[in-house]
């Protein structure tokens, strides 16, 4: 039979990875009301936003303004690609810090305009300071599977760059397969290599939905002893600098999987779709995850 954990942690990532690529500039206040709303489903580990340049990403200009006024709760994460980033949001009170690095040169340029090797040498003596300050460190690894430019990216070269991410003794790694191409086999050797090889680093998964493949994804990883995962409500997202990519795995759709397995989440599914009405009529796109449509037709 499956091999399946009791419980499972999930990371909201609607406020950062879900509106970094959305076009309607959205008001703070209204992402702070998201937020909100989406704590109020029980959600306790959440990416609220990115400290990153507002010429590259207008979407998260408001940064400070979010960690300084965001409600307090859970574990709240901000990204920071760089020195800079990572010294804008300890300024501001961020207490949780998200690096991000793709595993893809040709990614990784085309989004923080490094090679990844020079990009981790540069974060080193970064991370380093974090540490010692105490601060949880989350390694966010783009392109684990496919890169939008390369191809396929090999097994091994993932392996070795979680590796000295874990020298540097980050608390997390959360691997992504940054544009939705990874299966359930690639995911569950994948994710199984990942968990026997860094037993002491919290192994995270992070699928976009591109072809409609994360839940099935999120099903191997389950099985190969992955129990937390990164989701958007509303299914929002997409990185602005991988053509091809479409959104998170939904919220709503992954909490209610994990509901009908018995999987506790500690999280409200109909609270989720309520937080998703909240940011819904800010955005550009219509939103259409499964579970949502049942929910606003009165079915779920
Ligand atoms: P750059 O142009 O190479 O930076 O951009 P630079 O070091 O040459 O500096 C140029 C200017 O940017 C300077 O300002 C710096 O001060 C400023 P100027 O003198 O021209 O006025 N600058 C910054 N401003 C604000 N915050 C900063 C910062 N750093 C420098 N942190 C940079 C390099 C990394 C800044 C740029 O490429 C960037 O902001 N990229 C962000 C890309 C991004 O946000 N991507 C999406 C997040 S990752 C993701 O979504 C994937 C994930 O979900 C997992 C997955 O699905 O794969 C995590
Ligand atoms: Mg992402």
């Amino acid at each position: 039979m499956f091999s399946l954990p009791k419980n499972v942690t999930i990371i909201e990532v609607g406020s950062r990875d879900g509106l970094q690529n959305e076009k309607k500039i959205v008001d703070t206040a209204v992402k702070l009301a998201f937020i909100d709303a989406l704590q109020v489903s029980g959600i306790q580990e959440m990416e609220i936003t990115s400290f990153v340049s507002p010429k590259w990403v207008p979407q998260m200009a408001d940064a400070k303004e979010i960690v300084e006024n965001i409600s307090q709760f859970g574990r709240q994460f901000v990204l920071a690609p760089n020195a800079l980033g990572v010294q804008n949001a300890i300024e501001a009170g961020a207490k949780n810090i998200a690096v991000f690095v793709g595993v893809s040169n040709t990614f990784n340029r085309k989004n923080i305009n490094r090679m990844t090797q020079e990009s981790i040498n540069r974060l080193r003596p970064v991370i380093a300071k974090l540490k010692a300050d105490g601060i949880f460190v989350r390694a966010c690894i783009s392109t684990a599977f496919y890169c939008p430019y390369e191809g396929k990216i090999k097994q091994e070269d993932v392996i070795a760059l979680c590796k000295q991410f874990v020298a540097m003794d980050v608390d997390e790694l959360s691997v992504a397969d940054t544009i939705g191409m990874a299966n359930p086999r690639e995911s569950y050797h994948l994710f199984k290599s990942l968990k026997s090889k860094f037993p002491n680093t919290l192994i995270t998964a992070h699928f976009h939905d591109t072809r409609r493949m994360a839940i099935a994804n999120i099903f191997a990883a389950l099985q190969a002893g992955i129990d937390r995962f990164d989701t958007s409500a509303g299914g929002l997202g997409g990185c602005p600098f991988a053509p091809g990519a479409t959104g998170n795995v939904a919220t709503e759709d992954v909490v209610h999987m994990l509901d009908t397995l018995g999987i506790e989440t500690g999280i409200d599914v109909k609270k989720v779709c309520e937080a998703v009405q909240v940011i819904e009529p800010h955005i550009s796109r219509r939103i259409d995850t499964g579970i949502y449509q049942l929910f606003q037709n009165g079915q779920l």
